[in-house]
């Protein structure tokens, strides 16, 4: 437990970034925007973000719905942008037109199960083949000055473990450090992670960090996926979703404190911050995108199922503040619950993702 300790209150380099915490957020496309990072950034312990997933040739163009993927702001960081193509000349253009407008850390995706993404030999595709995601993710470091980093799966399938094998060449061409989410492609969102698998992949690397990344839902469990792994840091996506005070409590273990629940009026505060910080960039918009948290606001506060009904439906900024001061008044009175199938993902064969 002291060494656990003594590793956590010790920063970690990622190329050429110091970051001062060892917990870091996995990204949820549609979840971990701007507006949530920021929030999680302000409660404290966060050490880094990723943006969504965005295709290269997207951004290039600069397509309304990229540029809004790697909005950010100097509060915004350490931030990675990631981003993801099939195609070499494509994933290099979107390096090259980062690194030109000032962002600092480039993460491919190579984790990515859906079809959309793997039809293109993006995603988890790419690690059906070693030397031509070497060559991929080599051509993109030699185009750029930023940190790269890589994200990805144990593999295609159980049959196909090609972390290490991948990871060890990664280090070899000069990446940044890889995230591993402990499961295959195969696997999709189901069945267990498998540690030892992320701990194979730590242990075919010499110094490059591995992030280890998967069911991460308390302080307990990045504490014990740190240990068992050996891995240098850990990425929490859905855990940061069920309870975004997560690094903050493990901000406190680092410094010693006893951790911190949240108080009612932070919690309150938290859901009145992120819809305004929602509203400065995306204006009236944000109302709409806004629905896709109601159902997990609703269940973590408590509130009657009438306004969570309304947190679905309000249509301006004005509805929203009258909603809060009710939700005040009433939060608490169901028992909060918040289950990780509030934040969906794909079902059914992956196959046919
Ligand atoms: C809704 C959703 C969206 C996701 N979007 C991305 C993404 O854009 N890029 C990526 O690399 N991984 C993405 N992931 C995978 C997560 O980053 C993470 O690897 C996975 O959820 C396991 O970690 P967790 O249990 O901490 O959530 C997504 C997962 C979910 C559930």
């Amino acid at each position: 437990m002291t060494e656990l300790r003594d590793k956590i209150q010790t920063g970690l380099r990622i190329g050429n970034r110091e970051l001062s915490s060892r917990f870091f957020l996995a990204p949820l496309a549609g979840y971990t925007h701007l507006a949530f990072r920021v929030m999680l950034r302000r409660l404290g312990g966060l050490g880094m973000a990723t943006t969504d997933l965005v295709q290269s040739q997207m951004l290039v163009s600069e397509t309304r719905k990229s540029l809004e993927l790697v909005a950010t702001c100097p509060e915004d960081n350490p931030l990675s942008v990631q981003i993801y193509s099939g195609v070499i000349p494509q994933l290099v253009a979107a390096a090259k037109w980062l690194e030109d407008r000032g962002y600092e850390g480039i993460d491919i995706n190579m984790g990515c199960p859906m079809a959309k993404v793997n039809g293109s030999g993006g995603g988890a595709r790419l690690m059906c083949n070693t030397s031509g995601a070497t060559e991929m993710v080599g051509r993109v470091i030699d185009a750029v000055q930023l940190p790269v980093t890589v994200k990805m799966r144990l593999g295609w399938d159980s049959d196909q473990l090609t972390a290490p094998e991948l990871a060890a060449a990664f280090e070899n061409i000069g990446v940044a450090a890889v995230t591993v989410h402990g499961r295959t492609r195969q696997q999709g969102f189901g069945g267990n992670v498998n540690r030892s698998g992320i701990r194979e992949t730590v242990q075919a690397v010499k110094s490059m960090p591995i992030i280890a990344n998967g069911d991460v839902r308390t302080p307990e469990d990045a504490l014990s996926m740190l240990a068992e792994t050996g891995c240098a840091a850990v990425a929490i996506g859905r855990g940061a979703m069920l309870d975004p005070w997560i690094f903050r409590k493990l901000q406190d273990i680092e410094t010693g404190q006893k951790s911190r629940e949240p108080t009612a009026d932070e919690q309150v505060a938290f859901l009145s911050d992120h819809f305004t910080l929602m509203a400065e960039q995306h204006g009236d918009y944000s109302c709409l995108l806004f629905r896709k948290f109601a159902a997990w606001y609703g269940a973590t506060l408590g509130i009657p199922e009438y306004l969570e009904d309304r947190l679905r439906r309000f249509e301006s900024e004005s509805e929203f503040r009258q909603l809060v001061t009710e939700i005040r008044q009433r939060h608490g009175e169901r028992e909060s619950t918040v289950a990780t199938a509030l934040i969906k993902v794909p079902n059914g064969p992956v196959e046919h993702w």
